[in-house]
């Protein structure tokens, strides 16, 4: 059973706000693929805008930049191999999707190939063309266009990590493919 619900745009940052290793979708025509991505995150609240680097030599970039438009899956616990094996190799030599088995979902606005199967969330974005950056910095910017997340870790606008979502508990790398768990949550006092 798929449990996924869109999440509206006002709270689609709270998604990588707390800095989820994600899975950076693209396409362009009959080309597409998956790469891992550490370093995302929101930059401005109206409309939604996000900020993700994605080195100029992947071919992720190129796609991005090909085709405009990028998703950013958020990918849980159950998926740390898979994230770390779509961060290791490129999609320039091998469809990545069917290599790892993968049936990503159809994007609703911009048709991106999403993974939803083990994920907690996504989010599709249309690049914000900025020549100058581009050109000098690794960092894409884009403005949300849609988002979704599944309602039994993201629901009303956020997060709930409990004992039985931990395989959709968003992960964060730390480095030589180590990663923790996002939990252990502390509440501070109002
Ligand atoms: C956990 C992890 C996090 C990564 N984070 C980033 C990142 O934030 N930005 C980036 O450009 N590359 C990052 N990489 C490296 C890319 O995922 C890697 O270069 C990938 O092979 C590119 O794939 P592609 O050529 O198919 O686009 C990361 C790799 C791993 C394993």
């Amino acid at each position: 059973m798929n449990h996924f619900q869109p999440v509206s745009l006002e709270h689609a940052s709270r998604l990588v706000n707390h800095g989820p290793t994600v899975l950076v979708a693209s396409a362009d025509g009959s080309r597409r693929n998956l790469m891992a991505a550490a370093w995302s995150m929101p930059v401005e609240f109206t409309p939604p805008r996000i900020a993700v680097v994605i080195d100029k030599s992947t071919f992720t970039r190129e796609l991005v930049m090909a085709s405009g438009h990028f998703g950013l899956c958020v990918p849980g616990t159950a998926l740390v191999d898979l994230t770390y094996a779509l961060g290791s190799t490129s999609g320039r030599t091998l469809d990545k999707f069917a290599h790892h088995g993968l049936a990503p979902i159809r994007g609703p606005v911009l048709g991106l190939p999403l993974l939803e199967d083990g994920c907690a969330a996504w989010l599709e974005c249309r690049l914000i063309s900025e020549p100058h950056t581009e050109a000098a910095y690794d960092t894409c910017f884009g403005e949300v266009v849609a988002a979704a997340a599944d309602a039994r870790i993201f629901s009303g606008g956020h997060w709930n990590f409990r004992d039985d979502n931990a395989a959709l508990q968003t992960i964060h790398h730390l480095g030589a493919g180590n990663f923790v768990r996002a939990g252990g949550v502390l509440r501070a006092r109002t």
